[in-house]
């Protein structure tokens, strides 16, 4: 039994994770991408039955400890760690739920895909993000259903120019 599993303080989580962020929160690796991410799983999430509270709690935490803007490999286990100690302070996830929330963030920049739906879907916002750093998301690691969005996902990301995200001397 999931006790507790739609408590949700997302304010006060985002503020935490933003008062620990080391990098630009207007980044390649801050806010926006957050918020993006967290649009596509919910999108998906309707339409594939992945959870959608860890869905969210993924994009809101994923990215949240990496060092700098680039591989960072330990950026997962740092994150997967840090969502851990969180568990019960901005959210509540029962032993099951959160340990798939922690594998999602731990491995999802390994270039991994899940059987998963919750897992899945979690990497599936994520890559479909990827237009933020010119890329094309690759539909070999999404979803059937995340194929269907990727030009849109693409246009969204590339929405705000580069420049702007990196931040470019304002
Ligand atoms: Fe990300």
């Amino acid at each position: 039994m999931e006790l507790g599993s739609e408590f949700l303080d997302r304010i006060g989580l985002i503020n935490e994770i933003r008062e620990r962020f080391v990098l630009d929160l207007h980044g390649i690796h801050g806010i926006r991408h957050w918020a993006r991410v967290r649009r596509h799983g919910l999108r998906l999430a309707e339409q594939t039955g992945a959870n959608a509270l860890i869905v969210e709690l993924f994009a809101f935490l994923h990215d949240s400890c990496r060092l700098n803007e680039y591989s960072d490999a330990g950026h997962g286990d740092r994150a997967a760690d840090y969502a851990m100690s969180l568990n019960t302070r901005y959210f509540e996830l029962g032993r099951t739920d959160l340990e798939k929330l922690c594998y999602a963030i731990r491995h999802h920049s390994d270039g991994m895909i899940s059987e998963d739906r919750t897992i899945q879907c979690c990497w599936d916002a994520d890559r479909l993000d990827l237009g933020r750093v010119g890329y094309v998301p690759d539909p070999f690691y999404l979803s059937e259903v995340a194929h269907g969005y990727i030009s849109e996902a693409y246009a969204w990301s590339r929405q705000t120019p580069l420049s702007v995200i990196r931040g470019g001397g304002t």
